[in-house]
């Protein structure tokens, strides 16, 4: 059989600087909007860090990622994906000059991935706002987040202009449409944000990531420039022609930020859907020549299919990863009740090629599960964890068929590849990783890490380019 993956595949992993890095105050940081979501998107914000939030520790990832790096290299990682925490380099966020020891530490981290062979990606914005651009300016509501995002995106390109390659300028850009705080730093309580206010933040966020890509690309035209969306496939819940044009409005909705990121201006459905709605986006002049500054790559997360329908009956909304939608009879779900569906990631790999035709990567898609370690023969802690074995093959199986579709995909990086603190719910319980590691929701455990079962299994995916996964089957 010929090989599905191309090669020079990037295989790898994915995680973000606020669920692991911890230090959340060390070496001059800043305090980001994590550090007052103690329960994730599902309580309030609290004044003050709380020490029941697990991020201020993290699995102290800041002091530990030499050991980490050197697991991702054993199981043969090309890419390894996270985030530069935005309030280590800048605290506020609004400062003119950035704090040096930050900026240090992402160098010793960057050097430390090249040593082995590993290509650094680095998302700009992954949830992780400075609070006090929060606090002080609504978050991405107020237009001077532009001008503080692009000083930042200018600061880190110019410094790692030879260490990182691969950008991503906001983690799940989509996602402030369910949650303004989280993925905008917008303080004002959802039910009172002005669908105006909403999609005038959002519009900053797109002058801000296209602004992004024309300085990267400036800097080093060597640079490799994605934007980054949650993916949800979005099937009628019946084939009733009312049923598939409400799933069709749905999914514009979530993802008309690729047609600006992609062709550069905003889709006639989204003119349409602003004028019925009486929201009139505020340009400002130069904001049309920017956006047309168009990324290089499309990537985005996958965990889940959504259904949708037009009807008021079958409406209960199931969980799912910050969206949800109405729920699909025919797949099962994880334990935490996102729908489990690896021909969607095929489904939604074809849909973005056929209408954008950029390269794809895909830079999280995982499984949360409630491990259970065990002990082995040799007296150290694992994981055995079929179950997320059988997710991530499944998922695999149908990028390779997306692939032989057609489909240019760069590379596939699990999300979480070690655990981490989950970011809905910001709980160790809920693990993705292929690396176990000691902590618990209480704040108790060692900190030490453990190879899963996966770890070997994803070992063996990578070394093969991912011939082994067919050898699984007999
Ligand atoms: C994505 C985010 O939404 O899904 C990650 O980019 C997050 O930050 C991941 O961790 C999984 O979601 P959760 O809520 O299970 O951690």
């Amino acid at each position: 059989m010929s090989l599905p993956f191309p090669q020079g595949f990037l295989w790898g992993g994915s995680v973000a600087a606020n669920q692991l890095e911890g230090a959340y105050q060390e070496d001059g940081k800043g305090l980001s909007i994590q550090d007052v979501l103690p329960h994730g998107v599902k309580t309030p914000p609290t004044k003050e860090p709380t020490e029941d939030n697990l991020r201020l520790v993290g699995i102290d990832f800041y002091h530990r990622y030499h050991e980490d790096i050197k697991l991702f290299a054993e199981m043969g990682f090309k890419t390894f994906r996270t985030s530069i925490a935005w309030s280590r380099i800048f605290p506020k966020g609004d400062e003119t000059e950035p704090n040096e020891k930050g900026l240090q530490f992402y160098d010793r981290l960057f050097d430390e991935c090249l040593k082995y062979g590993i290509e650094p990606m680095v998302t700009l914005s992954h949830y992780e706002t400075p609070l006090h651009l929060a606090r002080e300016y609504n978050g991405w509501a107020n237009r001077k987040l532009v001008d503080f995002y692009t000083h930042f995106a200018r600061t880190v390109f110019t410094r790692y202009k030879n260490k990182v390659k691969y950008w991503l300028t906001f983690n799940e850009i989509n996602s402030i449409l369910e949650h303004p705080f989280m993925s905008g730093g917008i303080v004002t309580p959802k039910k009172e944000l002005r669908l105006q206010d909403l999609y005038q933040a959002i519009h900053h966020e797109l002058v801000a990531s296209a602004a992004a890509v024309k300085i990267g690309h400036e800097i080093n035209p060597e640079f490799m420039i994605g934007c980054m969306v949650l993916s949800l496939p979005t099937y009628p819940l019946t084939p009733h022609p009312d049923d598939v044009i409400q799933a069709m409005f749905t999914d514009h909705q979530n993802t008309f930020f690729l047609e600006v990121h992609a062709r550069g201006r905003y889709p006639g459905y989204m003119k349409r859907f602003f004028k019925e709605s009486g929201i009139h986006l505020h340009f400002e002049p130069g904001d049309e020549e920017t956006l047309a500054h168009t990324v290089d790559f499309i990537a985005f997360s996958y965990y889940m299919s959504i259904c949708e329908t037009a009807g008021p009956e079958n409406r209960p909304k199931g969980e799912g990863n910050l969206f949800g939608g109405v729920t699909n009879p025919y797949l099962p779900s994880s334990e935490w009740g996102w729908q489990i569906d690896p021909q969607g990631l095929r489904y939604i790999m074809n849909v973005f090629h056929d209408r954008y035709q950029k390269p794809l990567f895909i830079v999280e898609n995982g499984l949360g599960a409630a491990d259970q370690p065990i002990t082995n023969d040799g007296g150290e802690l694992t994981v055995e964890d079929d179950y997320r074995i059988d997710y991530l093959r499944a998922h695999l199986l149908q990028v390779a068929e997306a692939i032989a579709d057609g489909v240019e995909v760069w590379g596939y990086l699990v999300w979480g590849c070690i655990d981490l603190v989950s970011n809905s719910t910001a709980e160790m319980k809920k693990r993705y990783g292929l690396i176990y590691v000691d902590r618990q929701d209480d704040g108790t455990g060692t900190l030490r890490r453990y190879r899963k079962k996966s770890f070997h299994w994803y070992r063996k995916v990578i070394g093969s380019n991912g011939q082994s996964l067919y050898e699984d089957e007999s």
